[in-house]
């Protein structure tokens, strides 16, 4: 048997840096990436034999937990049926149409096959519809890597942000604003000098890639507020945050509507899957009706929608959610009481079944805190809760997930292990 270390090495010679998704070498944490063998509910299975609680949950799509046999099972029927087609199914209509039924103010879905598709198409179509260059985004914020998304704050609030990756081109950087997350006057202060060339501020509406950030009161309104008034369209990703806190959007829940809705991970189920939502007016822009061109030759991919559309149903259905908030809370709770007994510097942020100990006693506003975090204590946390059995999100600046599989009594080993820290 083959040791996730001896995979790891063979990984290397053919994959670079051995994977396939760069977080996934946890260099925020160092050691050799746990390799995955099998899941099922709340656990997983690793090359060596031994068995996890899962906290990171393929990084948000698995709210039901790994293999939960009804998804599998409608998977199965549908790859039975045929894997793609590249042309028009039942499918995708009755899932457009479940999916609309579940968020007010998206009339119309796109599928796409990721999250990082989804949020270009929402950028290319706010473009579109407005006739507009510009970008408004927020330091932190993780939108999937197209180009005009890897752009961090750069100098100044004025001038346009910086690459955080090689080969974005400097063209593209000009054309993005970076705003500290959670600052209403900074937003406002980029809007009065260039209001009339941007065309869209995106946002996750929770932040989700900084650790878990919450919306200071009044931000969201703000955006919404700040952006009809001059005439740029709203875009809410959530990639993450899409069913995860609800049956819906977490704009739905926080009763404000964005012009366009970006989701991902949980549509799909444990699939690849994106969507791009919002008012007929403006997905009408999208070819063929209209003359913003996208494409895919999966998209709608009918197993992808089995999965999603199964999994959809059963949050509907099944509501899952007051359970996962609750074990969210006694969680958080938990590491929150043992790190004031113990007089550790860290505290706990949580929203339903996601949370994320920050690495400091102050609390979490945007990307400059997270980063005043203690990344070391971090990366020693992960090793020692790895090592008592259970996998959360190896960096610092991620959400760790409780799925509808977790039980009280992971929760109360998680706790007990981490009172051993
Ligand atoms: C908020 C958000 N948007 C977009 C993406 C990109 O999604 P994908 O990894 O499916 O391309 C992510 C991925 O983590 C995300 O967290």
């Amino acid at each position: 048997m083959a040791t996730s270390k001896q995979w790891f090495q063979r990984a290397k010679k053919v994959i670079p840096g051995g994977v396939n998704s760069p977080v996934r070498a946890c260099n925020g944490v160092g050691g050799t990436p746990v390799y995955f063998k099998s899941g099922n509910g709340a656990k997983v299975q690793t090359e060596e034999g031994a068995e996890l609680v899962d906290f990171c949950g393929s990084w948000g799509p698995l709210i039901l937990g790994h293999a939960r046999a009804e998804v599998v099972e409608a998977v199965a029927k549908a790859a039975a049926d045929g894997l793609s087609f590249g042309a028009n199914t039942a499918k995708e209509t009755e899932f457009a149409e479940l999916v609309c039924s579940l968020i007010p103010g998206v009339e119309m879905l796109r599928l796409v096959s990721s999250g990082t598709e989804a949020v270009m198409t929402a950028i290319r179509l706010a473009r579109g519809y407005t006739g507009r260059r510009k970008i408004l985004k927020f330091d932190g914020c993780y939108h999937g890597h197209t180009d005009s998304m890897l752009v961090a704050s750069g100098s100044g609030l004025l001038t346009g942000g910086i690459s955080s990756s090689a080969g974005v081109s400097p063209r593209i950087t000009e054309e993005v604003f970076v705003a500290p997350y959670n600052n209403l006057a900074a937003v406002q202060e980029i809007l009065k000098a260039n209001g009339d060339e941007i065309a869209a501020v995106i946002v996750e509406p929770i932040a989700g890639n900084m650790g878990l950030v919450e919306p200071a009161e009044g931000f969201l309104e703000g955006l919404r507020a700040a952006t009809a008034d001059c005439g740029a369209l709203l875009i809410f990703d959530e990639v993450i945050t899409g069913f995860r806190l609800g049956p819906t959007t977490y704009g739905t829940l926080a009763n404000i509507t964005p012009d366009l809705t970006t989701l991902g991970k949980i549509i799909g189920g444990g699939m690849p899957i994106g969507a791009i939502g919002g008012s007929t007016q403006i997905m009408s822009y999208l070819a063929p009706l209209g003359p913003v061109y996208q494409a895919g030759t999966l998209s709608g991919n009918p197993v992808a929608l089995a999965a999603g559309m199964k999994t959809l149903e059963l949050l509907r259905d099944e509501n899952p959610y007051p359970k996962m908030n609750e074990l969210g809370k006694q969680l958080a709770t938990g590491i929150n009481q043992i790190a004031e007994k113990k007089e550790l510097a860290l505290h706990c942020a949580q929203h339903g079944g996601m949370f994320t100990p920050f690495f400091r006693k102050k609390a979490i506003h945007n990307l400059a805190d997270s980063k005043a975090c203690d990344q070391k204590a971090h990366a020693r946390y992960f090793h020692h809760m790895l090592n008592a059995g259970f996998y959360t999100p190896p960096s610092g600046f991620e959400v760790a997930f409780i799925s509808a599989a977790h039980t009280e009594k992971q929760i109360a080993a998680f706790l007990k292990a981490f009172e051993e820290w």
